[in-house]
């Protein structure tokens, strides 16, 4: 599933590690994965298009914290919170978020700076909000390897990569 790791840049220390999916089923575990090395207070934003399978990201990341409940996109509300796994769960969908005043009534900060894992999906629309350490995950589709095929990046700050060492 792992095809390789990198450091982006010297300066920067951002390690990247790509991983590839082929159903549904990878990307869970995937996420799974995710979930069971993440530490407290670790932020990370999940972009892709449409349907490309962050929200399925995001439910592996809840079984890897050993959440019990059903994690589903918060589409009326921008902030889930689960407790019941080993980290509290932010899931944070800026999907529908209108303009960033917005985002002060959510109480974002106390997610982004909180004790759990924050999983800001959407997070390109609320760049300037994102603090600079932080940990990308971006999914990628790639046509020619099949209609189901996924590409997940995963880029982290510091030296050597916590979440996939
Ligand atoms: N390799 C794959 N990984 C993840 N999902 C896949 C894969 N192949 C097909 N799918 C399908 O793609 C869909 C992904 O839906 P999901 O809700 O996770 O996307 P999303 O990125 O959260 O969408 P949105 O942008 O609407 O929030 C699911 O229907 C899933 O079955
Ligand atoms: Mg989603």
């Amino acid at each position: 599933m792992i095809i390789r790791t990198r450091d982006l840049t010297d300066e920067w220390m951002i390690t990247e590690m790509i991983y590839e999916s082929y159903k549904p089923e990878d990307t869970f575990a995937i996420g799974e994965r995710i979930g069971r090395e993440a530490e407290p207070g670790m932020l990370c934003t999940l972009t892709g298009d449409l349907g490309v399978g962050k929200t399925v990201l995001t439910q592996g990341i809840a079984k890897g914290l050993g959440i019990k409940e059903c994690v589903n996109s918060p589409t009326f509300t921008i902030v889930q919170v689960y407790e019941s796994g080993r980290l509290p769960l932010y899931h944070l969908d800026v999907y529908r978020i209108g303009d960033i005043e917005e985002m002060e009534e959510t109480g974002y900060e106390d997610y982004f700076f909180g004790e759990g894992l924050c999983i800001v999906e959407w997070a390109d629309l609320i760049r300037e909000l994102i603090p600079e350490e932080h940990t990308q995950i971006i999914i990628e589709k790639d046509l020619e390897k099949g209609f189901d095929y996924r590409k997940i990046s995963v880029r982290q700050p510091g030296k050597g990569n916590r979440l996939l060492s």
